[in-house]
């Protein structure tokens, strides 16, 4: 038996959490407020000068968004930092109750949840990706298969219910996609399982199939995960993103222009 480590998404130590590009974005955020603070309490001690809010929100994100290309984050964090003081003056100045914006909060937490860490995003795939995987199954027996990150569930029940000789499970770590995928199966009695938690600490010896729609910055622990636990002649599958290094047994298309599937015979 190989040896096991549970690695798929690795917990953040406290130093290593200033890596986090949102953790970064947040501090240059405020880095910034703080700043253009100074700057317009000076202006108005020293020559009287009071700032319009709007402009100094607009400096405040253009700072951010400065501070964010000069330690390389991603080109969309140059764009949320800009544009982020100036929606939050304009949301404030709809005047909305504040109880909207606790529940979007709560949405959206519960929905993305350890995002900022694993940095693998909740987005859906298509009933195309779900038709390629599963022609991509092995057919002559019954198989036990997973999903790491199932969202919303929609591969697994479509799976389950193209293929009831088999096991479907999916595994999600954030609270709301799993509760929506729990709810999907019992109201269409489907036999797929849902659990919620880090895939990090799910055994892949357990499955033929292990099935993986999730970020470029995952793909190198999942690769190492898959190669100590998974057995001989299993099959990994990646939605869209590919392993550095790791050449795939076959590349599939779902459709034309669609991201591709690649699969590893382990
Ligand atoms: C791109 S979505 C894919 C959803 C689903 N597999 C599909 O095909 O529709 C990736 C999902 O993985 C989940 N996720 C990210 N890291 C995870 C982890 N370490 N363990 C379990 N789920 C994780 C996210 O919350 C998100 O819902």
């Amino acid at each position: 038996m190989k040896s096991v480590r549970r690695s798929g998404a690795k917990l953040a130590s406290p130093e290593s959490v200033f890596h986090l590009p949102a953790v970064q974005a947040l501090f240059f955020q405020i880095l910034s407020f703080f700043l253009v603070l100074l700057i317009a309490r000076s202006l108005a001690a020293f020559f009287g000068m009071s700032i319009n809010l709007w402009l100094a929100a607009f400096f405040q994100g253009l700072l951010a968004a400065g501070f964010s290309y000069w330690r390389k984050l991603a080109s969309w964090w140059l764009a949320i930092q800009l544009f982020f003081p100036l929606v939050l003056l304009f949301a404030l100045w709809l005047q909305l109750p504040p109880t909207l914006f606790m529940l979007g909060f709560l949405v959206l937490l519960f929905l993305y949840w350890t995002t900022f860490r694993t940095q693998v995003p909740f987005y859906p795939s298509g009933t195309a990706t779900w038709q390629a995987v599963a022609e991509l199954l092995p057919q002559e027996r019954a198989i036990r298969f997973v999903d790491i990150g199932s969202g919303l569930g929609g591969l697994t029940l479509n799976l389950a219910e193209r293929r009831p000789d088999s096991e479907f499970s999916g595994i999600e770590i954030a609270p709301l996609p799993w509760l929506v995928s729990v709810l999907r199966a019992f109201l269409t009695r489907s036999g797929a399982r849902f659990k919620r938690g880090d895939y990090g600490h799910l055994d892949f010896a357990a499955y033929d199939v292990v099935f993986a729609y999730l970020s470029p910055v995952a793909m190198p622990a999942l690769w190492e995960k898959a190669r100590a636990e998974m057995r001989a002649g299993t099959l990994l599958l990646s939605y869209e993103f590919p392993i550095p290094d790791a050449v795939p047994t076959m590349v599939v298309s779902s459709l034309v222009n669609q991201p591709r599937i690649y699969c590893w015979r382990m």
